[in-house]
């Protein structure tokens, strides 16, 4: 994918600060710290277009991306950081459903996890509400980087495992080394195209 440009549009906490929905999107979701800016950012080819953080919780609005005038990417605040304070959290879930419910314009949702962790309740939590709203997905394990060839595969099978997800169905990521990301915009392409009449 060549990326002519990539423009910051606005964040929101609800549907009335969203851009004008014109373009497709592609949402980016998963647990705090887990690489969703990272991921953004290594798929676009710029270092710093989404800010990143080694604490956890750093991304508590819906940050929407302009990607080469044609889609929106918008980066989702993650999810399950215990120290996140309670008030942001309790504001967490209203957030996400009413973007994921009422977006007319979303085609699809890119699920981020980390190799070396088991999905938890939240993470099949978002997995059932993408179900229920009937949005399109795709799955991502990220920080591939971390372990060994032998342990990310040993660990994408109990995570495909515990999602009752098959292999084909995800794409192993690594934002340090790049591996996977022709893959994973093959997989956004074929989001867009798909649901291009929904
Ligand atoms: P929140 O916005 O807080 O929910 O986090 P996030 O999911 O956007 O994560 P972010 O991209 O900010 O990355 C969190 C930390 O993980 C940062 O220190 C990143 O440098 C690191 N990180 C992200 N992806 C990778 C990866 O593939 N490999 C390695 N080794 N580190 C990564
Ligand atoms: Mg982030």
């Amino acid at each position: 994918m060549i990326i002519k440009s990539a423009e910051f549009i606005t964040s929101a906490t609800k549907p009335s600060q969203y851009p004008p929905a014109k373009l497709p999107e592609i949402a980016f979701a998963g647990r705090s710290n887990v690489g969703k800016s990272s991921l953004i950012n290594t798929l676009v080819n710029r270092k710093h277009l989404v800010k990143t953080s080694s604490t956890p919780g750093r991304t508590q609005l819906i940050n929407f991306f302009n990607i080469n005038e044609t889609m929106v990417f918008v980066d989702l605040p993650g999810y399950g950081y215990a120290r996140v304070p309670q008030a942001v959290r309790k504001k967490w879930g209203p957030m996400i459903e009413a973007f994921l419910s009422k977006r007319k314009t979303l085609k699809g949702v890119v699920v981020i996890l980390d190799v070396r962790r088991t999905p938890k309740t939240e993470d099949l939590d978002l997995i059932r509400w993408l179900d229920y709203y009937d949005i399109a997905s795709i799955l991502i394990i990220t920080k591939a980087d971390k372990l060994s060839k032998n342990k990310q595969l040993k660990q994408q099978a109990a995570i495909l495992q515990a999602l009752a997800v098959d292999k084909q169905d995800a794409v192993l990521f690594s934002a340090k080394t790049r591996l996977g990301r022709d893959a994973v915009w093959k997989a956004i392409l074929n989001l867009l195209e798909n649901n291009s009449l929904s």
